[in-house]
């Protein structure tokens, strides 16, 4: 793994843990970041001894504050299409081919909350904040949020947070099902790492294709996704890790998946 400016991953057991380093800019997302995880995810894409990824921001304040401002000077119509248009780092974060969560640890803002919205899981802090904040700079998100947001918590909500740019607090996210779950700090860390071990242990290809077909469901209608579905389930049935974990099963010990 190549020496990072603005991020750093971390290898624990089958876990990565990525983190944004930029905690003086609360972990805003400049370019370099942008292009930085683009980079690391596609090692980690290729990292077998990987079955899982966790994003994080450095810090106890903020998870991610958004895009960075300073860098909007110098935007142009065209420099933002080709950020968040399909190879983009949310983008790929969604087709990322093992499960991510998104350890939020304060501020989720505009492009961090886009960031934690392409990804499977979101497990925050109590100090969590969230908001598409954009309007309150005559702009709109234009990485995914009034899409994936949508999608995970109703036209309603999301438009009302989209509309105004108002904060929500952590116990609000919950209740409305933008997170997971909610833990005081001093325990967010070591919550997400039990979560992240417990699904890092099961079959790395059933758990592609179960991230596949989930997200399949808001991109299509029912039908195609029942067609969808029966599909994937069938390719399970190639793969060496069933036959282990049937056999575990029967058995009575625990099953160990090989990612075959
Ligand atoms: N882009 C660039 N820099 C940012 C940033 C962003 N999105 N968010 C915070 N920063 C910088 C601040 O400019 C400041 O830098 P400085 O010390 O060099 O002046 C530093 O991070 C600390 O932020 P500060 O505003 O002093 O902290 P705070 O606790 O007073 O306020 C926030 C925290 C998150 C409420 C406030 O920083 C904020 O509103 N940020 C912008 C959020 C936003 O609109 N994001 C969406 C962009 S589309």
């Amino acid at each position: 793994m190549p020496n990072y400016e603005t991020i750093t991953v971390e290898h624990r057991g089958k876990v990565a843990v990525l983190t944004i380093n930029r905690p003086e800019k609360l972990n805003a997302l400049n370019s370099k970041v942008h292009s930085e995880g683009v980079a690391a995810l596609e090692e980690l894409k290729k990292d077998e001894n990987v079955r899982l990824l966790v994003i994080t921001g450095s810090g106890e304040k903020s998870f991610i504050a958004g895009a960075d401002i300073s860098e909007f000077e110098g935007q142009t119509p065209v420099t933002q299409r080709n950020t968040f248009y399909e190879a983009s780092l949310f983008n790929r974060i969604d087709q990322f081919p093992k499960p991510v969560i998104a350890m939020v640890n304060g501020f989720c803002l505009g492009g961090g909350n886009e960031l934690a919205l392409a990804c499977d899981l979101r497990i925050c802090s109590e100090n969590a904040r969230f908001s598409q904040p954009e309007i309150n700079l005559g702009i709109m998100p234009g990485g995914g949020g009034t899409q994936r947001l949508t999608h995970l918590i109703g036209e309603g909500r999301s438009m009302e947070m989209i509309l105004t740019g108002d904060m929500i607090d952590a116990a609000t996210a919950e209740k409305i099902g933008l997170v997971n779950h909610v833990y005081p700090a001093a325990d967010l860390e070591a919550e997400t790492m039990k979560l992240a071990e417990k699904i890092a242990e099961k079959a790395p290809i059933a758990l592609q294709l179960c991230k596949e077909a989930v997200k399949f469901a808001s991109r299509s209608n029912l039908d195609e996704g029942l067609r969808r579905e029966v599909d994937l389930f069938a390719i399970c049935f190639s793969t060496e890790d069933k036959k282990e974990g049937v056999s575990a099963f029967l058995e009575k010990r625990k099953a160990e998946f090989k990612g075959c």
